[in-house]
């Protein structure tokens, strides 16, 4: 009996997709890793080296989902995602969440990895952390409304299964699609000089912006209770491809940027 009820819970979490949890899904974060370790520079390539012990970004890439469920890393679950009001015109640090929010953290991995006086396990922490939330950035309900959780709270039909449009947005599309990570990462588009500058381009918060302008698009073509099939996905896929794209791009700047300084400090 005991088996029989163990065999039913495994069954149970693995079709309502329990077990497999948050974000762009571990594909998604992967392939914007790989395409982010094929667009390091060779001193950024080396320091990273070093510091994750020859592991690539992609091996890293979950890192920041998988600690959740640990008491002792709860505080960081707010870190993957801002919700900025929608009728604010922009971000302000002064009113954003205390607990932290996706801003927050990508500006604390930053510091943390261009300071000279962390130590090489703190270091190696919030690379992973980096690595994750620069994916997140690109998933645009992870800068979507507060009082939808971004998305997990309009519930919808994934062909003949329960699901949300924040989940379909981080796994859904992308396991129907059933690419690996390095397929993902490979069938990028091909850009133009200036199409790949003008990605790499712009701030931190412009790209939170324009994350939240996608959202807000987003938000007004799904109504609570929708089914959602092909149609959605070949409507929406081109642009789940281009995100994990922009995001291995740029998560690739920051990185290039922090080595690049460092090198030229010593
Ligand atoms: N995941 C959990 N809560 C969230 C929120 N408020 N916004 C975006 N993603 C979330
Ligand atoms: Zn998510
Ligand atoms: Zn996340």
């Amino acid at each position: 009996m005991k088996k029989f009820l163990f065999a039913l819970a495994l069954i149970i979490c693995s079709s309502t997709g329990f077990a497999s949890g948050g974000d762009w899904g571990k594909t998604g974060h992967r392939a914007t890793a790989e395409i982010a370790e094929n667009n390091l520079t060779d001193k950024a390539k080396n320091a990273i080296d070093e510091l994750l012990n020859g592991y690539g970004l992609a091996f890293v890439a979950n890192y920041a989902d998988d600690i959740k469920s640990d008491p002792d890393y709860r505080k960081y679950g707010p870190w993957h995602y801002v919700n900025i009001d929608p009728d604010a015109e922009e971000y302000v640090l002064e009113e954003a969440s205390d607990r932290g929010d996706l801003v927050q953290a990508i500006r604390k991995c930053i510091a943390v990895l261009k300071d000279d006086n962390v130590s090489k396990s703190e270091k190696q922490f919030y690379l992973k952390m980096l690595v994750h939330f620069v994916g997140d950035l690109h998933q645009p309900f992870h800068t979507g409304h507060s009082e939808d959780k971004g998305g997990n709270d309009i519930q919808v039909r994934w062909f003949n299964d329960g699901s949300n449009i924040h989940r379909v947005w981080d796994s859904e599309m992308i396991n129907f699609y059933q690419m690996s990570y390095t397929e993902l990462a490979i069938n990028t588009r091909t850009l133009t000089k200036k199409e790949r500058k003008s990605i790499q381009s712009g701030k931190l918060l412009d790209w939170v912006y324009e994350s939240r302008a996608m959202a807000e698009d987003l938000y007004a073509g799904v109504e609570n209770g929708q089914k959602l099939g092909y149609s959605y996905m070949y409507e929406h896929m081109p642009t789940v491809l281009d995100q994990l794209q922009k995001g291995g791009l740029r998560l690739a700047k920051i990185l290039n940027d922090i080595y690049a300084e460092k090198e030229s400090e010593s």
